[in-house]
C-alpha cells in the first residue's frame, strides 16, 4: 500500500491554498521534475492549478456520491450496445468543430464537464479552475508525447473519439503520420475535417477492438496510443492485444484506468474498483500483459499508477510495453 504522505505533494503543508508545482506534476506523471519544466512549460505558468482538499461534510458528500453511483442504473456498462452513443457525441464535436471555424477545443470531449470535483493524490479536491480537468489532461498529453512518442515514425490511436489528441500529436510531432481509429464513424469525418482545416498528416477510419480490422497494418515504428478507450471492452481485449503482437509496433501506450492498479485497503481505492467493475470498464489487462512478459513475448516498459482521476476512479494510469 502507498503510504498516504507518499501521495500528498511536497508542498502541501507550506501553501494554502495548495497549488501544484513542477515537483508534483511530476511525481503525478511519473517522471522527472526537469523533464516536466522542459516539456510543459506554457502550461505550468498559463493556468491556475490551486485546489482546495476536500474535508468533513464537502467530503462525505462527495463519498455518499460515489456509494450511489455504484448503482448500475445510474451510470450505463461499457459494451457493443453503448457505440450509437458515441456516434452521437463526436458527431456533436464535429459540428461543433465545423462551425467554430475549426476550433480545436470544440474537440475536447463533452464529458470533460467544467467544474467537477476530481480525485488527486488520493484526495477529493475542487479546483480553482472549473477547465482544470481539461488543462490537466493537456500538460499530462505534453508530457507523455515527448516521454513516448518522440522517436515514432507513425502514431497510431485506437479509440481516438473526438481526435483531439490525434490534432495534438500531428500538430507536435511536425510531418510525423498520425492515425485515428474507432468504431465510430464521425471520428473519421473529424480527422478529414482537421486534415482539410490544417493540412497535417492524419488519416484513419473505422476499427472495431472486438473484430480488429486485418487490413490495417501498422507502418514500421509505429508507436500505438490507446486513450481512455481500451477501458470500454471490459475483459474482451485478447483480438486486440493480438492484433497488435502480430504487427509489432515500435511501443504502445495505454493510459487508462488499470483495475489491478487499485489498493481495496485504501477507501477511494476501493470505491474506484467498484466503480470500475460496474460499468464493466477493462478487466485483466495488465495481468495479461505481465503474463506475456512472463512468456518472453513483450517487455513491459513501464506502469504508472496515476494519483489524478475523475470523482469516481483514476483513469490517467499507464502501462507502456513493446513486442520482445
Ligand atoms: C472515453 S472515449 C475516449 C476517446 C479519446 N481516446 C479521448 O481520450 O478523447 C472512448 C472511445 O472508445 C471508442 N470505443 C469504444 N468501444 C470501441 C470498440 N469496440 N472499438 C473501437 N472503438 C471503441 C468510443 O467510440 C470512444 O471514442
Amino acid at each position: 500500500m502507498i503510504a498516504a504522505t507518499e501521495m500528498r505533494p511536497s508542498h502541501h503543508s507550506g501553501q494554502d491554498p495548495p497549488s501544484l508545482q513542477a515537483s508534483d506534476f511530476a511525481r503525478l506523471f511519473g517522471g522527472t521534475e526537469r523533464q516536466v519544466v522542459e516539456w510543459c512549460a506554457p502550461y505550468l505558468t498559463a493556468h491556475d492549478w490551486r485546489y482546495r482538499v476536500l474535508t468533513g461534510e464537502d467530503r462525505d458528500a462527495c463519498l455518499l456520491q460515489a456509494v450511489h453511483r455504484l448503482d448500475r442504473k445510474a451510470a450505463p456498462a461499457a459494451g457493443t450496445d453503448r457505440q450509437p452513443d458515441w456516434e452521437a457525441g463526436w458527431r456533436q464535436n464535429l459540428n461543433d468543430f465545423l462551425a467554430s471555424g475549426g476550433d480545436l477545443d470544440a474537440l475536447v470531449p463533452k464529458y470533460i464537464r467544467p467544474g467537477e470535483y476530481i480525485r488527486l493524490f488520493g484526495q477529493y479536491v475542487q479546483p480553482a479552475n472549473r477547465d482544470f480537468v481539461k488543462f490537466y489532461t493537456q500538460i499530462f498529453r505534453a508530457w507523455l508525447t515527448q516521454r513516448f512518442f518522440e522517436d515514432a515514425a507513425a502514431v497510431y490511436e485506437f479509440g481516438c473519439g473526438p481526435c483531439s489528441h490525434v490534432a495534438y500529436l500531428a500538430q507536435t510531432l511536425a510531418g510525423v503520420p498520425v492515425y485515428g481509429f474507432d468504431w465510430a464513424e464521425a471520428s473519421g469525418d473529424i480527422l478529414r475535417a482537421i486534415a482539410d482545416r490544417y493540412g497535417w498528416p492524419v488519416a484513419g477510419g473505422r476499427f472495431d477492438f472486438f473484430a480488429p480490422d486485418p487490413g490495417v497494418v501498422l507502418d514500421d515504428g509505429a508507436v500505438v496510443l490507446t486513450f481512455g478507450a481500451l477501458e470500454q471492452v471490459g475483459g474482451d481485449h485478447g483480438a486486440f492485444l493480438d492484433f497488435l503482437l502480430a504487427n509489432r509496433p515500435r511501443r504502445c501506450v495505454h493510459v487508462e484506468g488499470l483495475e489491478e492498479l487499485y489498493d481495496d485497503r485504501d477507501l477511494l481505492d476501493a470505491l474506484a474498483r467498484r466503480y470500475h467493475r460496474g460499468r464493466n470498464y477493462l478487466s485483466g489487462f495488465l495481468t495479461r500483459l505481465r503474463a506475456l512478459e512472463g512468456e518472453g513475448r513483450i517487455v513491459i516498459e513501464s506502469v504508472h499508477r496515476h494519483h489524478f482521476g475523475t470523482r469516481f476512479d483514476d483513469t490517467f494510469s499507464y502501462v507502456v510495453w513493446r513486442p520482445a
